[in-house]
């Protein structure tokens, strides 16, 4: 610089250069002035000529100049006054740069003589230059974990003046995070460095903006400043953070496939990739949660993806993370917490523990034949079970214990009534709706000897026919034991008695087995009318049971015998005479037939009618009394002798007759009829041996009864003597079924006539009534008789 000023002095003013070589020994001193930088133009310096003591007069002729090696001419002298001024504005800065002193240099010359004289200017500095920074924005990009201390070195302002108008002070705007450090380098150079004194949060915040200022120490000081803009970079530092710490949630147990259970969320303060989060479950999650759970990674949906059963698990329990995608990777955790809800989807199980297949029928009622067990997976109401059996068996649900039942007998059973009972129980739960399970148990009741064998018919009556085949079966008694098996194996037997003083076996024979009787005899019904069998039925029980039947067998009559004539007897031939008075009109009861018949009913019933007669027109016999009437008065020219033989039959089938002859003879003396019939009937010849006991007895009988009967009939005519005519009266038959009678005389001739004599039984068929006829007509031959007819015959009889 300062050559290039020489030079240029060199090339322009030439000649004052050899002057100024040529006067260099005549310099007489330096003056020196200063003056401030930045003065106008045309600003006075100094008075050089005064200075110098010149005189101003003869400055132009002494041709006073200046010399300066300024190139830009930066001073100037008034020729004329020898003022030096500033020919331009005057930057220190320009001139001297960063120079410390910066001095212009002038020389002044003067001839005639020729001095010269030296001077120079000081140019003082004034503040007049802001510090400024090279960049007005610094941009700086630091990690948010970077550590405390860290520090950011940033460009030192640059201030053109100099000494304490320099730089001296930076600031920075208040912050919390940030300061300044200045230290002076060996070299004098100031180095500044921003200084991290609070660490940083990029989630707090991710930029800053800071004033960075450099004051000088002029007076009054100025500054500049530069913008530092600060961009905090994210750094994986945050954990995602779930919404919340724990998920409590209720499941309904059976939730289908992809049931949304719970939707967790994490955030992640941090930003970018460090602020993806994907969700998974911990490692700790056992396999089984993983299958019955699933998890979105990307959404945090946690839905069913297997089967819920309460009955299994009735709560889940896990955790989750997030882990966001910084490297390294953080995680954040959250508690899930599923409460499964039990609904009703398990129906009752009904365990049959032990069941007695067979109970006695005898078994007292709380017999225990059956244990079992309910159980129901379900809990609370699902999960209580009722359990019943049905009311119309004989037996009922003990409780022991919850869900333990005993089945006992409720009341007695009876095998033979029902042998098996099939029961079914029915457990329900409580749950809605109610989910029941049934079973059936069968109990079958064994036999027990109970019941004695019965007879279809307790009572019955056999008929036997007479003259049966020997050997013949005649009757099968059945009995039934409702009982099982050897309890109900029937054998049959007779309880012996006596008939007709011979045992029972000597008639009859039994099938022990099957109840069918024999008969050993062949029954005569004139012997043997009737008897009773008691037959006992035993079953094979332990011990056996018994009853009883009684079997009425009554020997049907065959028509196997003939009528037998009793009177007139025929014994002693046909020579029986009757007489006939010849005053005799139509009507006249000669005499009458009296015949027996043994066997009975139909077969005993007699017909008689006229086989021969001498004279047909002249007797007619009473088809059904075997009386002997005259059919019409006795003429002068009927013979005096007359007979007829009578045909006595029996109604059986086939029938049985006996004839008999009578002999009539016509008198004209009626008095020895009397004697006659007396004869008749008195003489013990003409009475068969058999009859004679009959007779004796109905005649002694009759006798009593007679008696009696006058008696009654004397007494009876004494109350009644204001009706004679009653007395009188042609029918005074006393009817024996007369109710107001107190006496009844059949009554007591049957219970005679049912005594028995020399061992046989007198039988009087029941449809044979007898009474006692005072009918005067009959008086005389009937009295001492007792007929026998049928109750419809007798009006007309008497
Ligand atoms: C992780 O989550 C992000 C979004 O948060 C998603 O784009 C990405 O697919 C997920 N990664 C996996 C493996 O699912
Ligand atoms: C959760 O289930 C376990 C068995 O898996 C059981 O021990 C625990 O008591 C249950 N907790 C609740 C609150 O039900
Ligand atoms: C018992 O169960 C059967 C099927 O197992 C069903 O048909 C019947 O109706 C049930 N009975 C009752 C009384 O519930
Ligand atoms: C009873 O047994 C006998 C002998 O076995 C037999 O002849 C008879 O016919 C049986 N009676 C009945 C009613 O079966």
């Amino acid at each position: 610089m300062a050559d290039s000023w020489i030079t240029n002095a060199l090339k322009f003013r030439l000649l004052d250069i050899i002057f100024f070589l040529l006067v260099s020994d005549l310099v007489f001193g330096i003056i020196h002035y200063s003056i401030r930088e930045e003065m106008e133009r045309g600003a006075f310096v100094a008075n050089v000529a005064e200075d110098l003591g010149l005189n101003i007069w003869r400055l132009s002729a002494r041709n006073f100049r200046l010399a300066t090696a300024d190139k830009r001419q930066c001073l100037e002298v008034n020729l004329e006054t020898g003022i030096l001024f500033a020919n331009e504005r005057i930057d220190r800065e320009q001139l001297c740069e960063q120079m410390p002193a910066c001095v212009l240099s002038f020389e002044i010359f003067v001839e005639e003589p020729l001095e010269m004289y030296r001077g120079e200017v000081e140019i003082l500095d004034i503040n007049d230059n802001s510090p400024s920074f090279p960049e007005s924005v610094i941009l700086l990009q630091m990690a948010e974990t970077m550590a405390l201390d860290s520090r950011f070195p940033l460009e030192s302002a640059v201030d053109p003046d100099v000494g304490s108008n320099a730089v001296t002070v930076y600031n920075i705007s208040p912050n919390e995070h940030f300061g300044l450090k200045v230290e002076t380098a060996e070299d004098g150079i100031e180095i500044v460095e921003l200084l991290l004194e609070k660490p940083l949060d990029h989630e707090r915040q991710s930029s800053f903006q800071l004033m960075l200022t450099a004051t000088d120490g002029g007076n009054p000081p100025r500054s500049g400043t530069a913008r530092i803009l600060i961009t905090v970079l994210d750094s994986n530092d945050n954990a995602p953070a779930f919404d919340n710490k724990v998920h409590k949630v209720s499941l309904i147990e059976n939730s289908p496939r992809g049931t949304l259970v719970v939707s967790v969320h994490a955030t992640d303060a941090d930003e970018g990739s460090n602020a993806e989060v994907n969700y998974s479950f911990n490692n700790r999650v056992s396999q089984k949660i993983q299958e019955l759970f699933s998890l979105d990674p990307r959404t945090g949906e946690i839905r069913v993806q297997g089967i819920i059963d309460y009955e299994e698990d009735d709560n889940y329990s896990f955790d989750v993370q997030a882990v966001d995608n910084g490297s390294p990777a953080i995680a954040g955790h959250s508690k899930i917490l599923i409460k499964v809800i039990d609904v009703n989807d398990n129906a009752p199980e009904i365990l049959l523990k032990s069941v007695a297949r067979m109970v006695p029928e005898d078994a007292a009622p709380g017999t225990v034949t059956a244990l079992i067990n309910v159980i129901d997976r379900d809990s609370g109401r699902n999960g209580r079970v009722n359990c019943e059996i049905p009311k119309n068996v004989p037996f009922k649900l003990q409780t022991t214990s919850r869900g333990r039942y005993k089945v006992i007998t409720s009341d007695m059973l009876d095998r033979e009534t029902i042998p098996l009972y099939t029961i079914a129980i029915l457990a329900r739960d409580s749950g809605s709706p109610p989910l029941s399970t049934n079973k059936t148990i069968q109990i079958s009741v064994s036999d027990i000897n109970d019941n004695a064998p019965r007879f279809a018919r307790p009572m019955d009556t056999v008929y036997v026919l007479e003259n049966n085949a020997l050997g013949a079966s005649i009757f099968t008694v059945t009995a039934f034991d409702p009982d099982l098996d050897q309890n109900s194996y029937v054998t049959y037997s007779f309880i012996d008695n006596l008939i007709q003083d011979l045992p029972l076996s000597n008639y009859l024979n039994l099938n022990s087995m099957n109840g069918t009787i024999y008969a050993l005899r062949s029954f005569d019904n004139e012997r043997v009318k009737n008897f009773q069998v008691q037959v006992q039925a035993r079953d094979a029980g332990v011990p056996p049971l018994s009853s009883s039947a009684t079997l009425d067998v009554i020997i049907l009559d065959q028509n196997d015998n003939a009528p037998v004539i009793v009177s007139p007897s025929a014994q002693s031939g046909s020579a029986q005479v009757e007489v006939v008075p010849q005053s005799a009109g139509q009507g006249y009861l000669v005499t009458k037939i009296i015949a027996t018949d043994a066997d009975s009913g139909l077969n005993a019933r007699l017909l008689y009618q006229v086989l021969e007669a001498t004279d047909p027109s002249l007797f007619i016999v009473g088809h059904n009394s075997g009386k002997i009437r005259t059919a019409r008065g006795i003429l002068e020219q009927d013979s005096t002798s007359q007979s007829l033989v009578i045909l006595v039959k029996d109604n059986g089938q086939p029938s049985l007759s006996s004839t008999v002859t009578i002999h009539f003879s016509i008198l004209g003396n009626v008095t020895e009829i009397f004697s006659e019939n007396r004869n008749l009937v008195t003489n013990p010849e003409y009475v068969s041996d058999i009859n004679l006991y009959l007779i004796v007895i109905l005649g002694s009988t009759s006798f009593i009864f007679l008696i009696i009967i006058i008696l009654l009939i004397g007494i009876k005519c004494k109350q009644d003597k204001h009706s004679p005519e009653d007395y009188n009266s042609p029918s005074c038959c006393y009817g024996l079924d007369d109710a107001n009678n107190t006496f009844n005389p059949r009554h007591t001739l049957k219970e005679t006539l049912n005594y028995t004599g020399a061992g046989e039984i007198v039988h009087i068929p029941e449809t044979h009534h007898y009474s006692v006829c005072l009918s005067p007509e009959s008086a005389k031959s009937d009295f001492l008789f007792l007929k026998p007819y049928p109750p419809p015959m007798s009006q007309d009889e008497c």
